[in-house]
């Protein structure tokens, strides 16, 4: 057998802690299915509503008119359109054509935004609590992820970001994006007009690029409100790439559709990633995508609606158990409860009391570590609200015999 000549980059990648959390839920599962059991899954961030019908539809009708073949590499024209339509609509940004960019996911616009802009050793500037695959996709690119650091109300520590970028100024690694992730997975907070406008400013004065990550955007409770970045002025506009996605707003993650909207010279750059390494994302869920983005959005609020009703009572139900923490998450449909009370001996970080709460009480939660705060644990409310109870109960019962 040859050496395993991987490249030292790859090697350097981690596996996905969600996707591998899934694959051990399904073992674990097959187990249980033999004693009438099974694991409630609060892992993996999966919309368990089903693709609207009139979405379904479009994308049926694709299929019948042979709408099948090679489209342009960053999305068809009608795609395109619909998306410029929307950002106007929504997000209060005025995109061209020209401006957008259609992939496979958020994740593939993500990672062809890593592969234009970094350079070996390049630091991309990614606020704790992170989405697992911002820092991945990073090193995967052969740059390094610079974490900053939160506060305890889990929004990012401005004087760490600034003591960063200073400290860094002339000397090492070169700092050229920012990500920023509002409504946030995982910890669910939604940033306010003037936080973002001082994370812009800060971003404009050093020269860096914002990746704006607004794929949670349609999923806000109580009185938040979304704000894009890109909207507020120009010259934020000229560094911001807004990325969306119909992926958990149509509850599509299947379809594989994700969309940015930056300059067009970024557009460009972007476009030769996609020409030389997937070309055009699935003509079919592109024809499925426009419906979504054009079509009725009726079923975006009946999501909404009924997500605020499973935040409200999960929220209530975690906070009642004594020695964990958690504050109300503003948007997303993740719930972020600080577990570090339950450190001790036999637990001793987040990735334990996931472990033994999969293991003893069969149900599946993402261990904090994995987005760079180790006192957390996630858990997903894109699940029925009787699955919710159940895993509630389990919940319960599980921390208070620890
Ligand atoms: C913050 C964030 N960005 C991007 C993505 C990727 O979305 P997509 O399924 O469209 O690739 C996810 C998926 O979990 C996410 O949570």
């Amino acid at each position: 057998m040859l050496p395993e000549y991987f490249s030292e980059r790859i090697l350097k990648v981690e596996e996905s802690p969600t996707f591998a959390l899934e694959r051990k839920v399904d073992e674990i599962d097959a187990r249980l299915k033999q004693e009438g059991k099974s694991v409630i899954r609060f892992g993996i961030g999966q919309p368990d509503f089903n693709t609207p019908d009139n979405i379904k539809d479009a994308g049926k009708k694709a299929i019948c008119e042979n709408r099948t073949k090679y489209t342009a590499s960053t999305g068809i024209r009608e795609l395109k359109e619909a998306i410029v339509e929307k950002f106007k609509k929504d997000n209060n940004i005025d995109y061209e054509i020209s401006n957008i960019l259609v992939g496979n996911g958020a994740k593939q616009v993500l990672d062809d935004i890593m592969r234009v802009f970094i350079n070996h050793g390049d630091t991309v500037i990614i606020p704790r609590p992170f989405w697992v695959s911002y820092s991945q996709q990073v090193i995967l690119s052969g740059g390094i992820p610079g974490f900053v650091n939160f506060k305890d109300d889990l929004k990012i520590d401005i004087d760490h970001l600034k003591h960063m970028i200073y400290s860094s100024k002339g000397k090492g690694s070169r700092r050229k994006l920012f990500i920023l992730n509002s409504p946030n997975n995982p910890s669910g907070v939604v940033y306010s007009r003037e936080e973002l406008e001082e994370i812009g400013r800060i971003c404009l004065e050093n020269n860096i690029y914002i990746i704006a990550d607004e794929v949670y955007e349609n999923f806000l409770y109580g009185a938040k409100k979304h704000y894009s970045m890109a909207s507020f002025r120009d010259e934020f506009k000229s560094i911001t790439i807004t990325i969306n996605a119909v992926s958990k707003s149509y509850a599509m993650t299947g379809w594989r559709i994700g969309y940015c909207g930056a300059d067009s010279r970024i557009i460009k750059q972007m476009t030769k990633v996609q020409d030389q390494s997937t070309s055009n994302p699935c003509s079919i869920a592109q024809w499925a995508a426009l419906e979504a983005l054009s079509g009725d959005q009726d079923s975006v609020e009946v999501m909404r609606k009924e997500y605020q009703k499973r935040r409200d009572y999960i929220y209530k139900r975690i906070s009642s158990i004594k020695k964990m923490e958690c504050s109300l998450p503003g948007g997303a449909f993740y719930l972020f409860p600080k577990v570090s009370g339950f450190f001790g001996v036999r637990i001793k970080n987040s990735f334990d009391f996931a472990d033994v709460l999969l293991e003893e009480a069969n149900v599946a939660v993402v261990p904090g570590g994995a987005f760079g705060a180790d006192e957390y644990v996630r858990i997903s409310y894109a699940a029925s609200m009787e699955k919710i109870k159940e895993g509630l109960d389990r919940i319960e019962e599980f921390c208070r015999n620890l």
